[in-house]
């Protein structure tokens, strides 16, 4: 059966690693035609060949930083160019994956640092405003399109050392919130799939570089793969489209909330 994917144009950002990795080439194999953002260039054409070979009509990429609205402008406007070139059969973005983002640092409020808040609030939310905004004017009315937004569990629930990243992820929800109410009658849907413990690059980050305090966050434990949230993401961009999916909250069986992990003995 043919996917309601094929040939349809997604936009995936931070799609260098970690959800939007494997989000690209789980959108490619369903033949659908990819505009991959993030800083790591280098990475995001592997990622693209990746793709290309799991099935995608086509994989384009181009430096993103969500961080920087006229790094966001010059990224439409390149994305622009593709999806309404003469050759380009369906002129209009289905699917924005709003994936770029992260946790920088575990410090209380008392030791934390500028830059770190700086980051997660620049990337989680600003980001995730700007390419809305930016990419709103690409998507087709009542044709199923779909803005997705990766918020977390963070966002549901505070944690020690974690009260940016928590109030970056509950600024999430709510511009998901705010935003499904101001696009009502246009049928673009609007959702969040907030995962819980995944292992990507996101500790790394957190920790700086740090493999050894990364690998201790999933000790003992399964935690979700990035193909997981990937597979997720496919499936809720190919609801009918009268379907709206509107928060989905997914954690590893080992994660009963936040802070509550099992770990077998090692
Ligand atoms: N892993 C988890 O446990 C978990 C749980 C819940 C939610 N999340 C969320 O899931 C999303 C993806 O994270 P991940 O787990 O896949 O981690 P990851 O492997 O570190 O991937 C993060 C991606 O975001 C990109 N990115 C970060 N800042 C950016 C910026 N300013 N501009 C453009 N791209 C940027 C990175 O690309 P470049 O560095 O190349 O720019 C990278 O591609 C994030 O929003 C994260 O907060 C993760």
């Amino acid at each position: 059966m043919k996917s309601p994917l094929k040939d349809k144009w997604v936009l995936i950002t931070g799609a260098s690693s970690g959800f939007g990795a494997a989000a690209a080439k789980a959108f490619g194999a369903q033949g659908a035609k990819l505009l991959l953002g993030a800083r790591r260039v280098d990475r995001l054409k592997t990622v693209a060949e990746e793709s290309r070979k799991a099935g995608a009509g086509e994989a384009h990429f181009h430096f993103l930083d969500v961080a920087s609205t006229a790094s966001v402008e010059k990224f439409i406007l390149w994305a622009k160019k593709l999806v309404q070139s003469p050759k380009s059969k369906i002129q209009s973005l289905h699917v924005l994956v709003n994936n770029a983002g992260g946790a920088h640092g575990l410090s209380t409020v008392a030791e934390g640092r500028d830059t770190d808040w700086e980051a997660m609030i620049q990337s989680n939310v600003l980001g995730v405003l700007r390419m809305t905004r930016a990419a709103l004017p690409l998507m087709a009315r009542d044709a199923g399109a779909s803005i997705i937004n990766i918020g977390s569990v963070a966002g549901h629930g505070a944690y020690e050392g974690g009260a940016v990243y928590c109030a970056a992820k509950a600024g999430e929800l709510q511009i998901t919130r705010a935003l499904r109410l101001e696009l009502l009658g246009t049928g673009i849907r609007v959702g969040t799939v907030d995962p819980g413990l995944a292992e990507t690059e996101f500790s790394l980050v957190r920790f700086k570089g740090d493999a050894a305090a990364a690998g201790k966050v999933y000790e003992g434990m399964n935690p979700l793969t990035a193909g997981d949230i990937a597979e997720i993401l496919v499936w809720v961009a190919s609801r009918p489209a009268h379907v709206n999916i509107d928060e989905l909250i997914v954690k590893p069986v080992d994660q009963a909330a936040i802070g509550k992990v099992f770990r077998r003995k090692l």
